[in-house]
């Protein structure tokens, strides 16, 4: 790291990082700066980020093209390097993952003790530049692709070091967004039944908390050979390939005849939401954890909806909140309860992150994580 304005401690740094310039084009390391933390801001040196979902759709100008150009990465863990003003919650050396949902303390929801539907997450100001001088947008607000990000500190949740970076910074988004789709969103209760339709990282995170709350009938439902194998090692009772009959009759024969009572959709398509909606048993909950396209639609006949009874919800994030969910997740992987070590498949550079989005969309990867 070198230090840009020649300040001792208090300056702007230069680091490294995955920069997306244009929409639809590769990721490429650049250098850019960062200037010293505001008031409440943290600037970290990353360890590890896992390469997710959300930086391609991004990368790729699905959420808009006026935000680029994009620091790439929101699944980190890092190490706290120096802190603004009136900073308490983090100092210099912490080991921190990195969140996208810091509560506010002050929104509606907040307010009312609902800190992880926060409408106001905190984030730092705008402080990273291109060295071309164009103002970077990191991902979700976080940016780990990258040797340093800057972020607000209460997005920096602190984590026994003696734990891998690689398997923290899972924790950072997909890992908590499946296993907190089942323990908050759901609530799954010990001794049901559930069906996880799409078993790549966030759906084998879903089966993960499936297991961990005590569900004994688990159906782990993808197109991909590879996927479901995985499934099973990470839980599933069960497994339904789609390209070989209904999906939806195939688990109503694996729970005699009933359906489920918990159906969760992990791949963001219509037509999965539509097939684990009527994959329910009467009054089960569906949860929705995919994130569908601007097109998608499908007709709902409600009679037969009214009928099934029970729940319809969307999970963001796994209504987590970081700051309890992850040291506990952290503490579950300890004891050896979560299988992390499992979801890394591959370890990668910097320089290889494009490589990790092409593993990612030929299914070979449940996550790729960088090390830097
Ligand atoms: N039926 C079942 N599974 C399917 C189908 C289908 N019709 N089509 C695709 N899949 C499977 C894929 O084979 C893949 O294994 O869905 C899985 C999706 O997994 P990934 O691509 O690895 O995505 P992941 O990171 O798990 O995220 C899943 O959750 O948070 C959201 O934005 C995220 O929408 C995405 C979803
Ligand atoms: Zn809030
Ligand atoms: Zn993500």
């Amino acid at each position: 790291m070198a230090d840009a304005a020649g300040g001792e401690g208090g300056g702007s740094i230069v680091a490294r990082g995955v920069i997306a310039r244009e929409p639809g084009q590769p990721g490429v390391v650049e250098e850019f700066t960062i200037d010293a933390p505001g008031p409440g801001e943290a600037l970290v040196r990353i360890l590890a980020s896992g390469v997710c979902h959300t930086d391609l759709s991004a990368k790729n100008g699905v959420f808009g093209t006026e935000w680029f150009p994009f620091l790439l990465g929101h699944e980190g863990a890092g190490v706290v390097e120096r802190v603004g003003e009136g900073v308490t919650n983090v100092a210099p050396g912490d080991h921190v993952i990195l969140a996208w949902r810091a509560p506010c303390g002050e929104c509606r929801f907040c307010r009312v003790g609902q800190p992880h539907l926060c409408a106001a997450s905190l984030n730092a100001e705008k402080r990273m530049r291109t060295m071309d001088g164009k103002t970077l947008t990191p991902i979700l607000g976080i940016g780990t692709f990258c040797t340093h990000t800057l972020v607000h500190s209460k997005q920096c949740v602190p984590y026994d070091p003696a734990l891998p970076a690689e398997q923290m910074s899972l924790l950072g988004c997909g890992v908590t967004t499946g296993v907190g789709a089942a323990l908050n969103s759901a609530d799954v209760k010990p001794g049901t039944s559930a069906a996880v339709f799409g078993c790549g990282g966030v759906g084998n995170s879903v089966i993960m908390g499936a297991k961990l709350a005590g569900a004994t009938t688990i159906i782990g439902v993808d197109i991909d050979p590879r996927k479901l194998a995985w499934a099973r090692e990470f839980g599933a009772t069960h497994t339904v390939n789609p390209t070989e009959g209904d999906p939806v009759a195939a688990i109503k024969a694996i729970t005699g005849g009933h359906g489920v009572n918990y159906a969760f959709e992990a791949v963001g398509r219509a037509e999965t939401i539509e097939q684990a909606i009527f994959s329910r048993d009467l009054a089960g909950t569906c949860v929705i954890v995919g994130v569908c396209g601007p097109e998608a639609t499908f007709e709902l006949p409600l009679a037969r909806f009214f009928d099934l009874g029970g729940n319809l919800r969307i999970s963001w994030y796994g209504d987590c909140l970081p700051t309890r969910d992850f040291p506990l997740l952290a503490e579950w992987y300890r004891q050896g309860r979560l299988d992390l070590d499992r979801v890394v498949t591959r370890v990668i550079s910097l320089e290889e992150a494009e490589e990790g989005f092409h593993a990612m969309e030929r299914g070979e990867t449940l996550r790729s994580v960088i090390r830097i």
